[in-house]
């Protein structure tokens, strides 16, 4: 069945690789997450949005989730699965968490980081006291510190990292599982302002790095404890230019440099959310596929691509750039 994150973040840590947070919302998705996670052997966080569950149905999804686990026996030769957990990513209150923990998630996010310090603590220790309480234990993720970007509702203009002197009060005033911080990334294919960048010989812009500083200094506050990076897609170039160059239009897309991400999961970074480069990923084949091919209608027959191109690159996500592979 579906695993928590107790003992896959544990062997992370121990093991300095960090596990990959894919979101899903539709079929193909999921396919393409369990086939890679399966072929590298690697645990996986399986990321259900509020846009998720608007789009695709609670339900739908828990059931797709559960579906998973038993499509990854089928796909292993030892018809063992790898570690899948289901979890609410950026749960916006404590009902959507309750939702979730009682519906059969294996985790859920509490996501308080644009509140006050206090108020933020109060509501995170009320979804940990909840999900705790079940016999099944469901893990809990808050986050402290704003990222840049859009995250669900809540816009902010500019990142405020994590403060490294707030971070045990935090975790012991919650009793929250795990921390998501916030050292320079942020959500969507947009991560930063050209004016914020460098540009390269090519012309392609270089973004600021990522803050090492803060999270060496919270990795000494709380040793041997669970922190998660999101806003972490690489937003790699070759599929904004497939994108541009047959018909979409984006503008100054940039990522975290996939080294820096590397770097980052031999701390004590247990997982590391990727969604936006899957979404790169499929409208990237889906474009070039319809132009190459103008006679076809068959959903399939672009959907299929693109399923296969999103499995490769998170195949190579786990083995190269989280370290993943192999640990399932
Ligand atoms: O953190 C945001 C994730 O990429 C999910 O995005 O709310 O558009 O599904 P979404
Ligand atoms: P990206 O937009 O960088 O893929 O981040 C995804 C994320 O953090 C999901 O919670
Ligand atoms: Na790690
Ligand atoms: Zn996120």
């Amino acid at each position: 069945g579906l695993v928590n994150t107790k003992e896959i973040y544990a062997k992370a840590i121990a093991g300095k690789y960090a596990i990959p947070g894919y979101n899903f919302n539709n079929m193909e998705q999921l396919q393409a997450i369990i086939r890679a996670c399966v072929e590298t052997e690697s645990p996986v966080v399986l990321q259900v949005s509020k846009g998720a569950r608007n789009y695709a149905n609670e339900t739908m999804l828990r059931y797709m989730a559960q579906g998973a686990v038993e499509y990854a026996k089928e796909l292993r030769e030892d018809h063992k699965s790898i570690p899948i957990t289901l979890h609410l990513d950026h749960g916006g209150n404590f009902e959507i968490c309750k939702a979730c923990i009682d519906s059969g998630f294996s985790s859920v996010m509490y996501d308080g980081s644009s509140l006050p310090f206090d108020e933020n603590i109060a509501i995170s220790k009320k979804v940990v006291e909840y999900a705790h309480s079940r016999n099944d234990y469901v893990t809990v993720e808050c986050e402290l510190g704003v990222l840049a970007g859009v995250e669900d509702d809540v816009s902010a203009e500019v990142s405020h990292y994590t403060k490294p002197e707030e971070v045990i009060e935090f975790k012991e005033r919650t009793g929250c599982d795990n921390l998501a911080i916030s050292i320079g990334t942020s959500h969507g294919a947009n991560k930063f302002k050209p004016e914020q960048c460098t540009r390269n010989e090519e012309g392609i812009l270089v973004p600021p790095p990522l803050a090492f500083n803060i999270l060496e200094e919270i990795e000494q506050k709380l040793p041997g404890f669970p922190i998660v990076l999101h806003g972490s897609s690489s937003v790699p170039q070759s599929y904004v230019k497939t994108i541009n160059s047959f018909g979409g239009s984006l503008k100054d897309a940039v990522g975290i440099p996939e080294p820096q991400l590397r770097k980052a999961a031999q701390y004590n970074v247990c997982k590391i959310n990727i969604d936006s480069d899957g979404r790169l990923a499929m409208t990237a084949t889906i474009r070039k596929t319809m132009h190459d091919k103008p006679g076809e209608f068959d959903p399939r027959k672009y959907l299929g691509p693109a399923r296969d191109e999103l499995a490769k690159m998170y195949a190579r996500k786990n083995r190269e750039v989280l370290g993943s592979a192999g640990h399932a």
